[in-house]
């Protein structure tokens, strides 16, 4: 009789501390996989889209829209090597900054070469225009400034460009070395719902 219990003890015992352990995860019940019907994904297909605008880095002036927030720190680099600045830059439709504003692009970049001039760059495109306003585009990428052309990530978004994913190519359209100020022609091309 006691070697049965003892037996049948020792066959509950991975029972017992198993079923707990189970039991809990379900209990907080913080993940699940979920079907894309909830989100209304099967009745939709996956869209390529593609933009193309402007981007004006005004740091001169008395309303600069890019701004240093971190000197260089390295008195002889030649890159300003962890320099970094804050943006709002306009994003407009043709390269005048008087044409159609289409967002703005938040974030910050910072030099992040010792050797050339590159940059990272993190930044949220908030478009404004049209069937996209109040939707966000963003990127985080490097940037080395002197290429002809450059290619930064699409990592994500907001509103209709949920599960965003893509590129953007960026060619200087204008650069003057007296201010620093540039506009640079943005192709993004975007993966999305
Ligand atoms: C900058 O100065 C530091 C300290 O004097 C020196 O070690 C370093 O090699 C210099 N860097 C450059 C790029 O000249
Ligand atoms: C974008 O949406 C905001 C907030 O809903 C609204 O105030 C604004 O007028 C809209 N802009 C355009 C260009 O439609």
């Amino acid at each position: 009789m006691f070697t049965k219990f003892l037996i049948l003890s020792l066959l509950c015992i991975p029972l017992v501390f198993t079923t707990p352990q189970d039991t809990n995860d379900n209990n907080y019940n913080f993940v699940r996989s979920l079907d894309r019907k909830v989100l209304g994904l099967n009745a939709k297909k996956e869209k390529l889209t593609h933009f193309k605008f402007y981007w004006h880095d005004m740091v001169s002036g008395s309303n600069p829209s890019s701004v240093q927030i971190v000197p260089p720190p390295l008195k002889n680099s030649t890159t300003a090597f962890g320099v970094v600045n804050m943006i709002e830059n306009p994003l407009t439709l043709g390269p005048q900054l008087s044409s159609k504003l289409v967002g703005k692009a938040q974030g910050f970049y910072a030099s992040s070469s010792q050797s050339e001039i590159d940059l990272i760059m993190a930044m949220n495109f908030a478009i404004t225009l049209g069937k996209y306003n109040g939707s966000t585009i963003t990127i985080l990428g490097r940037n080395p400034v002197l290429n002809k052309v450059r290619e930064m990530p699409v990592i994500g978004g907001s509103g209709l460009f949920r599960f965003a994913r893509g590129y953007a190519q960026l060619r200087t359209h204008w650069f003057s070395p007296k201010t620093k100020d540039a506009i640079v022609e943005y192709n993004i091309y975007v993966l999305h719902y």
